[in-house]
């Protein structure tokens, strides 16, 4: 072995207790001792007031025979009512406590049982801010028609608008009655039931994690793209949504026949307003997705085979704490990678893998050691932070170096009967570890070493078997950018009329940071790349051009980023102006004009680019 090897694998010998890892530091939930096994929720929506209201029901699960307490995660809710319910239906109040609210994690609702109750039932209401959800008036909404809400829960705002215990690690069957005026539609992470009257209902019937619990509701348009699949949107979107997500049916039948039957049902999918802090969220049978995805030409549709893959990789295999989250997205970032293949072919699909690799690559050297780890050590972290493209493309580069050693037949297979052995499971790494080496590693001997495994899941940075598909349209990208960048050859002849989308991010990615601004105008004088309706196209190149100093992207980069309020999208851009003081104080008054038509999380982020800029300019890039 070579010496760098031997000791990079000294360096990882498992930083922590694997014990500890099983541990969900961001939750005072004890599901060891009691355990939520079915919810039951009805509720109604209160637009003027920004207010959910309602009941939930818990299904208990006792394990402990000694356990009197049932600790909850709530966040901002008001507490109304804590009874027991027999199981004749009798209610008993109980006496409960909302401990003082902690920044991260919310308050603890521990409830005091005389006995061990089947049913726990909490009346309950939450805050206008209440940080899962957004309410947007009619007017903020495309349409114009009804106002419009909707949750993000992922990773711990489930808890803002449901006591319960929110941690991945238990699941639970829900169903849920909702109520809500006239003319607007309510859409759940389940099946919808026949309405009655302003009632209307919803039954999930599979075990999910509670980051998987979604509403959303206003005036919205159903248009079908296949028996089992259809496009949620407003009105004045739903066509163009459809079109732009038509294959979603080969998608399925792609990801069926690699890894067995889509277990869920329906699949539909609900374009939410521009705000939605992300490019798309796996709620089960009711993907949520960034208008943002709809490009006109279908090239950043990999978005949706992403969310319908988490339908096996995260939603039927999950990840048992948010340290584990590569297990969800790295392994779904593979199977993403392996639908687009199928469907649109492999040169796209290497393009999108070589383009995510540049961009992890990139970032890596930002990172700590320890979030250079697929699995991090434990609480070194906060709940998202785990988060970045280490844990997506990362994770998937393991599974494709593990594709190439065993070969795609073997490993299809076994990536198949894992997502049969832990259906409907929450698993940590060490569990999934534990299964790649029984089904995997030694039963084909001599393909991949041990060390080797551990060293992608538990050392920094990249290992040396990491390799990339060689991708000739780029290789030409690199001449032409070189050229151009030598001053050899002029923006309006660089080969770019028949670039794709991911050509031109490949192409993006690797200029300079901060190239010269003749060179910046030459290309937006050749390119209108400001003007660019591709938001991942404007993602990486009005950045660099307010880096170049070319102050005419401004008024575009301002439009830019109060259109889209994907995070991944919008802080890019509020980074680059907070970095001098014109930029900051320009990007400082724009957000504050706009900040209400910002998600919670979303302006969260933003604040927070914001003020380390005016505590710490020199440390914003
Ligand atoms: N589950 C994630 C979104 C998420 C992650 C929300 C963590 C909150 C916390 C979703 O599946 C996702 O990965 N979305 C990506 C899509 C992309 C990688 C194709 C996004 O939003 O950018
Ligand atoms: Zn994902």
């Amino acid at each position: 072995m070579r010496l760098s090897a031997l000791l990079a694998l000294a360096a990882i010998a498992l930083p922590y207790s694997v014990a500890d890892a099983a541990q969900d530091p961001y939750s005072y939930a004890e599901p060891e001792r009691v355990r939520v096994r079915h919810v039951e929720l009805d509720l109604a929506l209160d637009f003027p007031a920004r207010a959910i209201a309602g009941t939930v029901t818990l299904e208990l699960d006792w394990r402990d025979a000694q356990a009197l307490t049932l600790n909850l995660d709530t966040r901002e809710l008001a507490i109304e009512r804590v009874e027991a319910l027999d199981d004749a239906g009798h209610a008993q109040a109980l006496r409960y406590t909302l401990a003082a609210p902690d920044a991260e994690l919310g308050s603890r609702l521990g409830i005091a049982t005389p006995t061990q109750p089947a049913r726990v039932r909490i009346a309950y209401r939450t805050a206008p801010a209440a940080s899962g959800l957004q309410w947007l008036d009619q007017a903020q909404t495309a349409d114009r028609q009804a106002p419009f809400l909707f949750s993000q829960s992922q990773s711990i705002h489930a808890r803002s608008w449901i006591p319960l215990q929110d941690t991945p690690a238990v699941r639970f069957s829900y169903a849920a009655r909702v109520r809500a005026a006239q003319g607007i539609t309510v859409l759940m992470s389940a099946l919808r039931r026949p309405a009655q009257g302003d009632v209307q209902s919803f039954s999930q019937p599979h075990p999910i994690p509670s980051y998987l619990m979604a509403i959303a509701a206003g005036a919205l348009a159903e248009q079908a793209t296949s028996p089992r699949t259809a496009v949620w949107a407003e009105s004045s979107q739903v066509q163009a949504a459809a079109r732009e997500f038509s294959d979603i049916e080969p998608m399925m039948q792609t990801t069926e026949h690699l890894y067995g039957p889509y277990r869920w049902g329906r699949y539909d999918m609900l374009v939410l307003p521009p705000s939605f802090p992300f490019g798309g969220m796996e709620n089960p049978q009711m993907t949520f997705l960034t208008p943002t995805v709809i490009a006109g030409d279908k090239s950043l549709v990999s978005v949706v085979a992403h969310e319908l893959a988490h339908s096996w990789s995260g939603n039927l295999v999950t990840s048992a704490t948010w340290r584990d989250i590569w297990l969800n997205e790295g392994f779904t970032t593979y199977v993403e990678n392996r639908i687009v293949e199928a469907v649109y072919g492999k040169t796209q699909a290497d393009e999108e893998f070589v383009v995510a690799a540049g961009e992890l690559q990139h970032k890596m050297r930002s990172l700590s050691e320890n979030q250079q780890r697929l699995a991090p050590a434990p609480r070194e972290v906060g709940a998202d932070d785990a988060l970045t493209d280490v844990a997506y493309v990362k994770g998937a580069w393991f599974l494709r170096f593990l594709e190439a050693r065993f070969g795609r037949a073997v490993f299809d297979t076994y990536l198949r009967d894992y997502f049969d052995h832990f259906a409907f499971q929450s698993i940590t790494t060490e569990q999934m570890l534990a299964y790649l080496r029984a089904n995997l590693v030694d039963k084909h001997p001599g393909k991949v070493g041990w060390d080797q495994v551990e060293q992608w899941v538990y050392a920094p940075g990249l290992p040396e078997s990491a390799t990339l598909p060689a991708v000739p349209a780029f290789t030409a990208i690199d001449t032409a950018r070189a050229a151009f960048l030598e001053g050899t050859l002029g923006a309006a002849a660089l080969p770019a009329k028949d670039w794709n989308t991911h050509e031109w991010l490949y192409f993006l990615d690797h200029l300079p940071e901060a190239p010269m601004l003749a060179q910046v105008q030459a290309l937006d004088a050749a390119w209108q790349l400001s003007r660019s309706g591709n938001a991942e196209i404007g993602m990486r190149w009005l950045p660099r051009a307010i880096r170049a100093g070319d102050s005419a992207a401004w008024p575009a980069a301002r439009t830019y980023m109060l259109r889209i309020g994907r995070m991944k999208l919008t802080l890019p851009v509020y980074r680059i102006f907070a970095s001098t003081p014109a930029g900051l104080a320009y990007a400082e008054a724009a957000y504050r004009a706009h900040k209400a038509e910002y998600h919670p999380l979303t302006r969260q982020a933003i604040e927070k680019v914001l003020r380390k800029a005016h505590a710490q300019p020199e440390a914003i890039r």
